[in-house]
């Protein structure tokens, strides 16, 4: 197969130059019925691409043209039996591999660190999870890899479980030992599915770590829209048959149907196939970019006095001497703590995009991420260095005293709260209303997840323990956003099963 072909891309060019008298869906016939509000700004050409299945652009949901040729060459790059288009992100995808693998009340082992579209999963299947727990880095307070023993010792207690569900890479760029997991799974029958979503650029330069499907992951879904260059929402389903649970798999491409839009987005499926180009061509080249400026940048910011950058030795106890595949940090994320200055993350977060307009991926109590990709460039490191070494004198201006943190949580993370019902049950219960200030003890009706990350502390079944109460409350306290809370994401109340 010729990566150097865009078929989709070519197939939607060709639609258009056929200069059609439209009487199809979208009713806004390519590039003339747009609001000029909006098309004085960016133009019309654009619109044109978006068109929908005709006799030359194929059909997502049947595809025999150039979206089959595309996805199988997307497969043939990633070394996947079957690769799919997702129009509706990773979410969708993440829902559709949970549906496949574990039916109403069948086991599945899902990672704590998971994003909420696992719990909609569970919510769509009905399966019951167990959870394992990531480990937590405490000079960072995050949750770091899961590992082979944890996850050894979770089927070892639940071994009917149908699959493990992980994260990897995490958010903050953390890798778990997916080899080693992998043969844990597979020894007890169970698949391997992986929330790749923050990993479709690793297999392209050996100093990243190892993508799930070379790690022999079952299935994977990957957000090529995060930092592989395609439009937001444009996501991708991997499919690597290891003789496990073949029904499984045929499943959860099945399930892709469920999941969405009878009308997919041509833009968004025309993105993926050029980005799968320009990775087929360039892919090496774009990682070793954001490779490089990251590492530099990496190296500036250790050295200003009071500012902390995550590198793998913050992660791993192995001694590595050069970058290889069994790296648990993907190091073009840039996770940086100004905490010893008396910031929070938060803070630090706010004046970055406030008094610097530099805009970072995320915050937490302790840290902010800046996602590097190939397409930065060096004058955007450096706007960063430079607001980080202001804000280092600011700060060491404000005598010691003033210099309290402005908010803080309790370190560490709270412990699995008990699971009264699964997600499922929770989510079609009935269900009351009561003050969150009342909520101790009570089973949560709704899960709460601090966004972004978008991971929730409790899923919709949970007794909300007082550590996890406290934990939210902080939240809560500093009016940091949340999903799932009410309309003004105040969380004054919150729904419960009696
Ligand atoms: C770990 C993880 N998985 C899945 C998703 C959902 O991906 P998408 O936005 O492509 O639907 C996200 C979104 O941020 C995520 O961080």
């Amino acid at each position: 197969m010729n990566q150097n072909q865009t078929p989709l891309l070519d197939a939607v060019s060709a639609f258009i130059e056929t200069r059609p008298t439209y009487f199809r869906i979208p009713g806004h016939r390519l590039d003339r019925g747009i609001s000029s509000r909006w098309t004085d700004r960016v133009g019309t050409d654009i619109f044109s691409y978006d068109v929908t299945e005709t006799p030359l652009t194929d059909d997502l949901h049947q595809p025999e043209g150039a979206i089959r040729e595309a996805q199988e060459l997307l497969a043939r790059l990633y070394g996947a039996d079957q690769s799919f288009f997702l129009v509706n992100g990773s979410t969708c995808g993440n829902e559709a591999m949970i549906m496949g693998a574990a039916l109403e009340g069948e086991e599945i082992m899902i990672a704590r660190n998971a994003h909420k579209s696992a719990m909609m999963g569970l919510i769509l299947s009905g399966a019951r999870p167990v959870y394992v727990m990531p480990e937590l880095i405490p000079e960072w307070a995050v949750q770091g890899v899961v590992t082979a023993r944890e996850v050894r010792t979770c089927f070892e207690a639940h071994p009917d479980c149908k699959a493990l569900f992980l994260v990897s890479p995490s958010y903050y760029g953390i890798c778990s030992d997916l080899r080693e997991i992998a043969a844990v799974c597979h020894e007890y029958g169970a698949l391997l599915l992986v929330d790749e979503a923050h990993g479709g650029h690793l297999y392209f330069h050996d100093a990243l770590p190892a993508g799930a499907l070379d790690a022999g992951a079952d299935m994977c879904v990957q957000s090529m829209h995060k930092v592989a260059g395609a439009l937001t929402q444009s996501s991708v389903l991997h499919i690597r048959d290891h003789g496990i649970n073949k029904p499984a798999l045929a499943k959860a491409a099945e399930n892709l149907h469920l999941v969405q839009s009878t009308s997919p987005n041509y833009l968004l499926m025309t993105s993926l196939d050029c980005a799968r180009y320009e990775l087929a061509q360039n892919g090496n080249q774009m990682m070793e970019k954001a490779l490089a400026l990251a590492a530099a940048a990496r190296s500036e910011i250790q050295q200003i006095p009071g500012f902390r950058c995550m590198d793998y030795t913050d992660i791993t106890a192995k001694k590595m001497t050069s970058m290889s595949e069994n790296c648990p940090l993907d190091r073009t994320r840039l996770v940086i703590s100004a905490k010893d200055l008396g910031l929070t993350g938060f803070g630090l977060d706010k004046i970055l995009f406030e008094k610097y307009a530099v805009n970072m991926e995320l915050a937490d109590y302790e840290n902010v991420l800046a996602i590097v990709t190939y397409a930065n460039e060096k004058s955007d490191l450096d706007r960063l260095i430079n607001a980080c070494e202001n804000i280092r004198k600011i700060q060491t201006e404000i005598p010691d005293k003033k210099k309290r943190l402005a908010n803080t949580c309790p370190s560490g993370l709270p412990g699995l709260p008990q699971q009264a019902m699964t997600p499922r049950q929770a989510y079609f219960s009935p269900k009351e209303t009561v003050r969150w200030q009342d909520a101790v003890g009570k089973i949560s009706g709704q899960m709460i997840a601090p966004y972004p990350p978008g991971i929730p502390i409790v899923y919709p079944g949970e007794r909300i323990s007082r550590d996890i109460w406290e934990y939210i409350e902080c939240f809560r306290r500093d009016g940091l956003h949340m999903h799932g809370t009410d309309q003004n994401s105040r969380l004054d109340y919150i729904k419960i099963i009696n």
